[in-house]
C-alpha cells in the first residue's frame, strides 16, 4: 500500500533508533497519535525500561509511557530485525566531538549499516540527529544505495532536525515547528504527510536534505556565538563596575531586533557546545575559516576558569585564599531543572578548582553522580540535607534549579557568586553575580 495512505490510516509502523533524549520522546509522541512503534538502542538498560514501561527521559511523562508499552503500542529491542516491519524509521543517535573535536560519525554510520541490513522497499528513513551538511548524502544513502535501494523510487529518505528543548515547560517535541528535507519531492512529500500526522506543528519543508542539515547547525550555532557575546560583555562589564545582568534586562525593553542571551559558567548538554564545530570541521573542506565559531568556542570555553577567577577575588577581598577555602557548588547539571549533566560547565570549573588543590563540595537535587570528561574521574554529589551552608566560605551557583531556596541561602551570609542571576530580586552584600 501507499506509504502516505498507511500514514493516513494509522496502519503504518513506526521504527525509532536510539530510545535517548531525543528518540523516546518521540516515540512517545508517535505511539500517542495511534502508530504502533518499535524502539531499537544498543543500550539493554533503555531497552529494558522501555519494556517494562519504565521512564529513564525527564520530558517523558512516566504514566503515558506505561500505558503505551501496556496497550502494545510502544516496544523495544536491542536488535534491528523487528524493524523489517516499519514503514518509516526515524534515526536519533548520538554526534558527538572525538578528542580532536571532529565530528565522530560513528553512531550514523552503525546504526545506517545496520538499518540497510533490515529495511524493506517502500521505506521512509529519516535523519534527525544533529550533524554536518552532507551526512544524509554522504553516509545515509549510499549505505541503503549499495543494498540495491533506488532513492525515491523504492526507498525514501529525508533529514528532519530534533529542536527538543529539554526542560521547556511550553515547547516540546510535539507542539515545535518543524523543518524537513528529503532527497526527493516524493520523499518530502511522505515525511511531511507523517510529520502532520503526528505533530501538531506546522511542518515546513525545505529543498533537500542539506538545508536542513545547516539548519539546524546554524540555529545552535547563533545561540552559542549570541552567549559567548554575553559572555565578553559580562567580563568587560565587571572591569567597568556594570552590572551586566542589568543591562541585558534594559536591552530587552527594545521591541525588534534584539533577542536576550544571558552569560554563563560556560555552556553544556550534548548540543550547543558540539554542533558549530561539526560545521567547522565540514568548512575546511571547502577551504573556509569558520573564525567567529572558533572565537566564541574559545570564549565560552574560557568562562569556567573566569568563574574561578572571580571567586578567587572574592576570597582574597576577604583575606581568604581559595586553597584554604570551603567551596559549595550548587548545580551540576547543564541547565536548570534537568538531570542532564553532559557537558556541563561544572566539569571543567572541577577541573580548575582542583589544579589549585582545592576543598569543595557539589550539591544537585537532580543529579546523584557523574562522570568528568575533562578529567577522567566520577564524582558523587551531597545530599541538600547533609550540607551545612555556614560550613562554606563561599557557594558558587552553576546551576540555576528552580528548586533551591535562593533567599534562604543568601540569608545565610555566606559569600555567594551567582553566575546565573538566579538571586535576581533578591538585595543582600553578600551577592557577587557574574
Ligand atoms: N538532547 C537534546 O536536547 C537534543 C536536542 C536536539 C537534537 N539533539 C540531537 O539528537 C541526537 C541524539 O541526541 P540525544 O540527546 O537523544 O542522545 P542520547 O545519548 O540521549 O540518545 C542516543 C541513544 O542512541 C543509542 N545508540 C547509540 N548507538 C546506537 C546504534 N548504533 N543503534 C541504536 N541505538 C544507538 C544510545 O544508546 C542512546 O540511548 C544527537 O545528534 C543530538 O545532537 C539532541
Amino acid at each position: 500500500m501507499d506509504l502516505i495512505k498507511k500514514i493516513q490510516d494509522k496502519s503504518a509502523v513506526i521504527g525509532v533508533v536510539g530510545l535517548g533524549y531525543v528518540g523516546l520522546p518521540m516515540a512517545v509522541a508517535v505511539a500517542r497519535k495511534g502508530y504502533r512503534v518499535l524502539g531499537v538502542d544498543v543500550s539493554t538498560h533503555a531497552v529494558t525500561s522501555v519494556n517494562k514501561g519504565e521512564n529513564y527521559i525527564g520530558d517523558v511523562d512516566d504514566d503515558e509511557l506505561r500505558d503505551l508499552v501496556a496497550k502494545g503500542m510502544l516496544s523495544a529491542s536491542c536488535e534491528y530485525d523487528p524493524l523489517s516491519e516499519a514503514d518509516i524509521i526515524m534515526t536519533a543517535v548520538p554526534t558527538p566531538l572525538d578528542k580532536y573535536q571532529q565530528p565522530d560519525s560513528s553512531y550514523v554510520r552503525s546504526s545506517t549499516d545496520s538499518l540497510a541490513e533490515v529495511v524493506t522497499e517502500q521505506t521512509l528513513i529519516i535523519l534527525e540527529s544533529t550533524t554536518y551538511p552532507g551526512t544524509t548524502r554522504e553516509i545515509v544513502m549510499p549505505a541503503l544505495e549499495n543494498k540495491g535501494f533506488v532513492i525515491g523510487e523504492n526507498m525514501y529518505v529525508a533529514f528532519s532536525p530534533e529542536r527538543v528543548d529539554p526542560g521547556n515547560q511550553s515547547f516540546h517535541t510535539a507542539n515545535t515547528d518543524k523543518v524537513v528535507g528529503g532527497v526527493t519531492p516524493k520523499c518530502n512529500a511522505i515525511a511531511k504527510a507523517f510529520y502532520e500526522a503526528i505533530l501538531d506543528a506546522p511542518i515546513h519543508t525545505v529543498s533537500c536534505p542539506e538545508v536542513a542539515e545547516m539548519e539546524k547547525i546554524y540555529e545552535n550555532t547563533f545561540r552559542n556565538i549570541n552567549i559567548a557575546l554575553a559572555n565578553e560583555m559580562t567580563i568587560l562589564c565587571e572591569r567597568m563596575g556594570i552590572n551586566m545582568w542589568e543591562v541585558i534586562e534594559a536591552a530587552k525593553t527594545k521591541p525588534y531586533g534584539f533577542m536576550a542571551f544571558y552569560p554563563g559558567p560556560g555552556i553544556g548538554g550534548h548540543c550547543i557546545p558540539l554542533d558549530p564545530f561539526y560545521l567547522t570541521w565540514k568548512a575546511r573542506e571547502y577551504a573556509y575559516h569558520t573564525r567567529l565559531i572558533e572565537l566564541a568556542g574559545e570564549i565560552n570555553n574560557s568562562m569556567p576558569e573566569y568563574v574561578v577567577q572571580r571567586a578567587i577575588k572574592m576570597l582574597n577581598k576577604r583575606g581568604l585564599s581559595i586553597s584554604k577555602a570551603k567551596v559549595l557548588l550548587l548545580g551540576a547539571a547543564y541547565k536548570k531543572d534537568i538531570a542532564d549533566h553532559r557537558e556541563s560547565p561544572i566539569e571543567r570549573v572541577i577541573k580548575e578548582l582542583e589544579s589549585l588543590d582545592v576543598h569543595f563540595v557539589i550539591n544537585d537535587p537532580h543529579v546523584s553522580s557523574f562522570h568528568n570528561e575533562f578529567n577522567g574521574k566520577d564524582y558523587t554529589t551531597v545530599p541538600w540535607d547533609r550540607i551545612k551552608l555556614t560550613d562554606y566560605d563561599i557557594i558558587i551557583i552553576i546551576t540555576d534549579h528552580k528548586w533551591y531556596d535562593y533567599q534562604a541561602i543568601v540569608n545565610t551570609g555566606v559569600p555567594i557568586l551567582d553566575t546565573r542571576n538566579a538571586t535576581k530580586g533578591i538585595k543582600a552584600d553578600n551577592i557577587v553575580l557574574l
